[in-house]
């Protein structure tokens, strides 16, 4: 017998992955089912539809079986053409993340900058845009979002820069990962082009595939682009089984975790019973309560307060207790926070509450904890 490799049941108070609820484990455990057929077809189509009720859109979602930023990427590979440029709004590791995706297609970024910690403001997208367009013909026709910095536990301002986009022409990308599931998205009434879900955090699934919900323009520009930089990755190659081998039941160019996606649909349903609105509230109400917390305990909240994100929360922390406070709360009471990502490294702690452990209980036990070592 092989020994398990968690030596104690540890509490995930990390952004992602999330604890998954035990009826979502349970349908991970089913038999295996084959990725082609009409019963995988049925399977499929339906989580489809359910995430189409989370996106909020009539638009086409696929499930991409990689991690969140193979689905980012897939937007750079489709939609931009090497040599080209593309907006993107820049205020933290996963927007800074986009830029390196950029490079490596040979696209350079214009950045729409705020300081880590402070929203884009739709006017200064606004104004960058302009401004790029008056100087050159060959403007970016793409723009680049992170909803939920998960970096820096700070959400943008996404219906006021979507809607700029819509009014300046521009496809937006919208990268929602750590929010999906647990801050409300609109792809349609936002006109969002291109956003990108996840499995794993909010959603309450199992890690294994991302979601993603594709606008007609937005197949339109990849047809117009017809990128030849890969296969996995390139929308027009989706687009082709998606019509040819529909009626085969394998609408996807590749092989899919059947599993992780009746794991997926299965958390779905759960998130449904609960209702949709109801969830968004139980984030915001345990957002607030935990940032109070560590504020009386000391710890200042690091995101401008009226953008703290409801899913999870960035505190700055002493560069001396950092380590110590992560330490102690995974060995002493088996509790998993984050540190700070790059130069946040150390001067932050980032604590994830999403799906199931979005609860006043989950970050009551959590702030106890940390009370306790504080004060020690
Ligand atoms: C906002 C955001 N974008 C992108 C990613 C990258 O996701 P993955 O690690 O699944 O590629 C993450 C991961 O936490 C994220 O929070």
């Amino acid at each position: 017998m092989p020994k398990s490799v968690h030596p104690q049941k540890i509490q995930l108070m990390i952004p992602g992955p999330s604890e998954p609820e035990p009826e979502v484990v349970a349908a991970l455990m089913m038999p295996v089912m084959a990725h082609y057929g009409q019963a995988w077809s049925q399977v499929y189509h339906e989580s489809l539809e359910k995430l189409q009720r989370v996106f909020k859109t009539k638009n086409e979602v696929i499930l991409l079986p990689s991690p969140g930023q193979t689905a980012v990427e897939m937007a750079v590979s489709s939609l931009i053409k090497r040599g080209d440029e593309a907006f993107v709004c820049s205020n933290g590791f996963f927007s800074d993340m986009i830029c390196e995706m950029l490079s490596y297609y040979g696209v350079k970024p214009r950045l729409i900058k705020a300081e880590k910690g402070k929203p884009i403001r739709a006017e200064n997208v606004r104004a960058s845009v302009q401004a790029v367009r008056k100087k050159s013909k060959n403007y970016p026709k793409c723009l680049f979002l992170v909803h939920n910095e998960t970096s820096t536990g700070l959400t943008n301002p996404a219906p006021e820069i979507m809607k700029v986009c819509r009014e300046e022409g521009l496809i937006s990308i919208l990268d929602s990962i750590s929010g999906f599931g647990g801050i409300d998205v609109r792809a349609d009434e936002w006109h969002v082009d291109y956003c990108v879900g996840y499995a794993s955090k909010a959603i309450g699934g199992i890690f294994g595939v991302t979601p993603v919900s594709i606008s007609n323009n937005a197949w339109k520009l990849a047809k117009k682009i017809d990128s030849k930089q890969g296969r996995f990755l390139n929308l027009n190659v989706w687009r082709h089984y998606i019509d040819e081998w529909a009626s085969i039941g394998h609408p996807h160019p590749s092989t899919m975790p059947t599993n992780v996606i009746i794991a997926l649909s299965k958390a779905l349903d759960l998130i449904f019973d609960e209702g949709l609105e109801r969830r968004y509230k139980r984030h915001a109400d345990t957002a607030r309560f935990i940032e109070d917390g560590l504020e009386r305990l000391g710890l200042p909240l690091f995101p401008e307060k009226s953008f703290a994100s409801n899913t999870v929360t960035a505190a700055q922390t002493d560069p001396k207790l950092n380590p110590r406070l992560r330490r102690l709360l995974l060995e002493k009471y088996g509790i998993m926070i984050s540190d700070g990502l790059g130069d946040l490294s150390g001067k932050i702690v980032r604590i994830g509450h999403m799906g199931a452990s979005a609860t006043i209980p989950a970050v009551s036990t959590t702030l106890a904890a940390i009370g306790e070592i504080v004060r020690s």
